[in-house]
């Protein structure tokens, strides 16, 4: 799966822009909060529109502080997977619960240097890991490779019926980078810059497919 992330759009014509990228399976909204990362973004609102502006499932991926408070709005506003950090959640398996009564995808997203071992029992209330490969807060980072690691961990328990997962990477990921993600068991690739840099976004997103697919 191949997850457009407006964060490089055109937040003027967020409808073009998703219309742009019809093909994708799902849409990720970056939405930020100026404490849990040094950026602000969008929030509630923006996700309500762009509900109504287009059909692709929303992923919105939330890098909030106090994301128990926040996250079931998300749900009820019709996203599809929402994802809170396991960093700032105070009670994931809670807050999974939370997020499936109300209509959505549970996601549980660890940065690049906390570990995965210690949440894999929080993990088996989630139906979403989002690993990211960059520091979250800006697009067009570059891929950190060591990452993978998490990657091949999950892959495993997921592949053996330990954890039911989409496995799921964001930050970095291009034409250079896309193919070891994908070797290393990714299911759904996060692409903003390498989409939405381009001319054609939704050729490059194909492009991505077919390298992800290889
Ligand atoms: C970064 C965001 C990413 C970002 C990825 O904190 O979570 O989703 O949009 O951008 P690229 O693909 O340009 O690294
Ligand atoms: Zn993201």
């Amino acid at each position: 799966m191949i997850a457009p992330s407006i964060l490089s759009a055109d937040f003027a014509r967020l409808a073009d822009e998703a219309a742009a990228v019809a093909g994708a399976d799902w849409l990720h909204v970056d939405v930020m909060d100026a404490h849990f990362v040094p950026n602000l973004t969008i929030g509630l609102p923006v996700v309500k529109a762009l509900r109504a502006a287009t059909d692709i499932p929303l992923d919105c991926h939330l890098m909030i502080d106090d994301p128990d408070r926040w996250a079931t709005g998300y749900a009820e506003a019709g996203a599809h997977n929402v994802t809170v950090h396991v960093e700032a959640a105070k009670d994931p398996v809670a807050l999974a619960k939370d997020l499936r009564a109300a209509g959505a995808r549970a996601g549980l997203s660890i940065k690049p240097g906390t570990p995965l071992e210690p949440h894999l029992d929080v993990l088996k209330h989630y139906d979403t890991l989002l690993v990211m490969s960059v520091e979250p807060g800006f697009g067009g980072q570059e891929f950190m490779v060591e990452v993978l690691d998490k990657v091949r961990t999950a892959r495993r328990l997921v592949d053996t019926g330990h954890l039911k997962l989409v496995v799921e990477i964001d930050g970095g990921i291009n034409a250079d980078t896309i193919e070891q993600a994908a070797e290393a068991g990714v299911d759904c690739f996060v692409a903003g810059s390498a989409i939405y840099d381009a001319a054609d976004p939704g050729a490059a997103l194909e492009r991505l497919r077919e390298q992800a697919a290889r």
